[in-house]
């Protein structure tokens, strides 16, 4: 079987390519990026196609008659998008269309994964979002993420692919160096104090943000291919649970397990963009919907600390 990731040379879809590498019903595992991925385990099943999500004859060819799941994973990240309109809406909405559309004229009815986002939502929230919230994003980012689930939706209607719209919640701990998204700081006030390095934290220590670790991300991910459509019914977007936690337990967290002088590398120091975004995001959300379909979120922000220091670092207190 063919399984085919779009940005796979990405935080994420590195993490899946090595997932789905340890289940031998695949025999080829497509990754397609911008750029080639690096430090992916030896592995013959893995086929790197370097282009852009943004030519549609490119994407067209990807997509071949004997691909049976794609994983839609290219994107321009929050901040990113936010800035740059033409680029988000260019990857984020024409790119995932045109891989709709490739999909579609496959003959391979694929199923069709696709890396949604919390930020989904936005604008006047409830303390605690449900299934039932209205989608209304705040950020460019948002709305090209609504688009592309809208679309989704809409080929699973039509039969084009078997879709699902999965929204992620704020992936935390991400390992490496900081990203454009505006989230990267949730990542960076853990990872960095870890490392000893300093980290500055652009939001108030009472903010809250519902996340996920990228362990429980990828079971997410998983997840959502091996559900059968009709466990989704009608409604192909589903808000993947995560759990809320302010900024202060984030930070209390690094105190708890990496001790005062790590915490003490966290500077405090507001960015109103950053704020205003963050402030614009579902605080917390009941996601008994993706609970009843198995999806599972960390249990608490110390196990995703915890997870973090195991996959990612050598650490010694
Ligand atoms: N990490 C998170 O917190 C989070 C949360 C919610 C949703 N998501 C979504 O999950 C997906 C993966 O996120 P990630 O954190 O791995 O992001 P990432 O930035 O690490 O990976 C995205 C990949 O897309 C590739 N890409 C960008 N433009 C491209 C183009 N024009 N053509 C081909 N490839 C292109 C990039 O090179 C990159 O490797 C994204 O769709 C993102 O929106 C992520």
């Amino acid at each position: 079987m063919k399984v085919l990731i779009t940005g796979g040379a990405g935080f994420l879809g590195k993490k899946l390519a090595t997932a789905l590498s340890a289940d031998p019903k695949w025999s080829e595992i497509v990754l397609f990026d911008r750029i080639a991925p690096v430090g992916l385990p030896e592995d013959d099943r893995f086929t790197i196609e370097v282009g852009d999500i943004r030519d549609p004859v490119q994407v067209g060819k990807l997509v071949t008659n004997d691909m049976d799941l794609i994983y839609h994973l290219a994107a321009v990240v929050s901040a990113d998008a936010e800035t740059n309109f033409d680029l988000g809406m260019d990857v984020n909405l024409k790119g995932t269309h045109y891989l709709l559309e490739a999909a579609r004229h496959s003959h391979a009815d694929p199923m069709f994964v696709f890396a949604s986002s919390i930020a989904v939502y936005g604008g006047d929230l409830p303390e605690v979002g449900d299934d039932q919230t209205i989608i209304t994003p705040m950020i460019s980012y948002g709305v090209q993420k609504t688009m592309g689930e809208l679309l989704v939706q809409d080929y699973s209607r039509k039969g084009f692919v078997d879709g699902r719209a999965l929204r992620l919640p704020t992936i935390v701990v991400r390992p490496g160096k900081p990203n454009k998204a505006a989230s990267t700081f949730a990542s960076s006030i853990i990872r960095e104090p870890l490392k000893g390095l300093k980290a500055v934290c652009p939001v108030t220590a009472d903010s809250r943000m519902y996340i996920l670790s990228p362990r429980k991300a990828v079971d997410a991910l998983l997840r959502g291919a091996a559900l059968p459509g009709s466990a989704f019914g009608w409604n192909r977007r589903l808000t993947i649970p995560g759990k809320s936690f302010t900024v202060e337990e984030m930070a209390e967290s690094v105190r708890e397990i990496a001790g005062q002088k790590a915490f003490e590398l966290i500077e405090w120091k507001v960015d109103p963009m950053i704020q205003r975004i963050v402030g614009g995001w579902m605080p917390d959300f009941d996601a008994s919907r993706g609970m009843q379909l198995g999806f599972e979120a960390d249990e608490s922000i110390q196990s995703v600390v915890h997870a973090f220091i195991e996959d990612e670092i050598e650490y010694q207190n």
